[in-house]
């Protein structure tokens, strides 16, 4: 887990990655106003490679004073105009999207060729997709008799309070900052203790074509620096991505002084495979859903592995084969397709539940375990995919987000039975259904209690689709022209008397 630094320099970083500056607050680089700072780990080797800047209170009211000072003039610049600069950054990531991801791959432990590649990627896409839509903040008339002119407006909120996590930052951050600059708002984010860099390098990316103050970047721990920030009077958005506990706390916030607030959170997904789907592709899908190659730090991980218990037995023996396969090692290594965890509080938690499977006499352990104590992956937070089988849905290891590679399959017989266990949950928020009926298979994804269901695939989200949870796994939609009209525009109506 990062630390308060004590040392200085020099730090082991490695090429081609992002060095950063310092937080953004009103166009400058700045520090913490207490001088403090937090080492940024390397979770790959434990070395640390950067020190940013510990925000609290203090820096917290500057930037949101910065943001307060932006917004007249931003909230009136031309939409499009607004998107313009959008489709400018998004070309500028895509020229540094390298660095991004060997940044996003040195602090997060996500591999390189399988992950952080595609998560660079992903964020530039994003920037396009909302720079696009700039001319889609449109309004309605409303049909009020001949003599009466009543329309609405999209008006932007005012300072959106963000709030990201660190098993996805950049992409998590662009879906944030892409939609609510172009609905016409600006910005104070926090970025996750964890992992600020890339967040840091596309910050530096956006304020060479944003006015100073439309977006700004603070970094800090939880509770001293997001604390602030979701409860500060000028701020009139909240906008939080990480874990269902910390989401109740950002909603309390948002409920002492009215302000609309998006929750992406947790949640402990279902994936139901029909005896039909006894095949290689379903296993791959399997794989890709359960999210192994990010180590499972996943919102939509398919973690709870419902396996008709005709080809239980055949389908875990092609999910080891297929699991095995694949490499584990330094996140900046080409070759790996795994990397690590991202910190050690995250790890200890992940071996506590693997621990827990293996003392059960109840529950086998079909492959994976406890990661190495010795040799190279040692020197990380290294965790193995790991499978338990036979027990029921109703334990803690089927029920916790374990955000980590521990899968758990569970025998069905009954398809009623197997939907009720899958809706067991205070989650809701990824489903996957595997089959070739077609028919069955949209109707268990109907009958899931989830928002969002995919059929026979496994992958991640794509910007143009309303994202977000059902239950505690979240509130409002992110991703979409729908999900920027209703989570960052308020709808004003203006009624106008033509008679005089
Ligand atoms: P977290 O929810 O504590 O952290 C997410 C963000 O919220 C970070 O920027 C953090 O600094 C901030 N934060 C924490 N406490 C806060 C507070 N009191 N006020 C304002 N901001 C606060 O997640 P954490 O501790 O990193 O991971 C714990 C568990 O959360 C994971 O094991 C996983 O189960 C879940 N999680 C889920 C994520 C998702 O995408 N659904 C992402 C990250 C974590
Ligand atoms: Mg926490």
């Amino acid at each position: 887990m990062s630390t308060t630094a004590t040392q200085t320099k020099p730090l082991a970083q490695p090429s081609g990655t992002y060095q950063p500056k310092g937080m953004l607050i009103g166009g400058k680089w700045v520090g913490s106003a207490s001088g403090q700072r937090i080492a940024i780990e390397n979770p790959g080797n434990r070395s640390l490679v950067a020190e940013v800047p510990r925000a609290a209170a203090a820096d917290v009211e500057a930037a949101v004073a910065a943001a307060d000072k932006a917004f007249p003039a931003w909230k009136n610049v031309v939409p499009r105009e607004r998107g313009k600069l959008l489709l400018k950054i998004a070309e500028a990531m895509e020229v540094r999207s390298e660095e991004m991801a060997r940044t996003i791959a040195l602090e997060t432990g996500n591999a390189l060729r399988t992950q952080a590649r595609g998560e660079a990627k992903l964020a530039a896409d994003i920037f396009r997709y909302f720079g696009g839509l700039a001319s889609e903040l449109k309004g309605e008339t409303v049909p009020l008799g001949e003599h009466v002119l009543s329309y609405t407006r999209r008006e932007p909120i005012g300072i959106v309070g963000a709030i990201i996590p660190w098993n996805a930052p950049v992409m998590l951050g662009a879906l944030k900052i892409a939609p609510a600059l172009c609905a016409g708002n600006v910005l104070v984010m926090k970025a996750a203790e964890d992992a600020p860099m890339g967040v840091l390098l596309m910050a530096d990316i956006c304020q060479e074509f944003l006015p100073p103050g439309v977006l700004n970047v603070v970094t800090g721990y939880g509770e001293e620096c997001g604390g602030p920030l979701a409860n500060h009077p000028k701020v009139r958005k909240l906008s939080f991505t990480g874990s269902t506990d910390v989401g109740k706390v950002i909603m309390r916030a948002a409920a002492e002084r009215i302000v609309p607030v998006s929750l992406e959170l947790g949640g402990k997904s279902p994936s139901l495979v029909y005896p039909d789907a006894d095949e290689d592709w379903a296993v791959d899908g399997i794989i890709n859903a359960m999210r192994f190659t990010r180590q499972s730090q996943s919102c939509t991980a398919g973690s709870r592995l419902f396996l008709h218990e005709d080809i239980f037995d055949s389908f875990l023996k092609k999910l080891e084969k297929k699991t095995s396969a694949l490499k584990i090692g330094d996140p900046l290594d080409e070759a790996s397709d795994i990397g690590t965890i991202i910190n050690n509080k995250q790890f200890t938690k992940v071996c506590k539940y693997v621990d827990e499977g293996l003392k059960r006499s109840d529950a086998k352990l079909v492959f994976g375990g406890l990661p190495p104590k010795t040799g190279p992956l040692s020197e990380g937070y290294f965790a193995v995919p790991t499978v338990f089988a036979d027990r029921s849905n109703d334990w803690r290891l089927a029920r916790e987000e374990i955000f980590g590679p521990v899968l758990v399959a569970i025998r069905w017989s009954d398809e009623a039975e197997a939907i009720r266990m899958a809706n067991d949950s205070h989650y809701g928020l990824a489903a996957y259904v595997w089959t070739h009926d077609i028919g069955r298979g949209l109707r268990a994804a109907h009958a899931i209690e989830s928002g969002w269901v995919q059929v026979n695939q496994g992958g991640g989200q794509s910007p143009g689709m309303s994202y977000g949870g059902f239950k505690q796994s979240g509130l409002g939609r992110e991703f979409s022209l729908e999900g920027m009209l209703d989570s960052f525009t308020q709808r004003k109506s203006v009624t106008v008397n033509l008679a005089v």
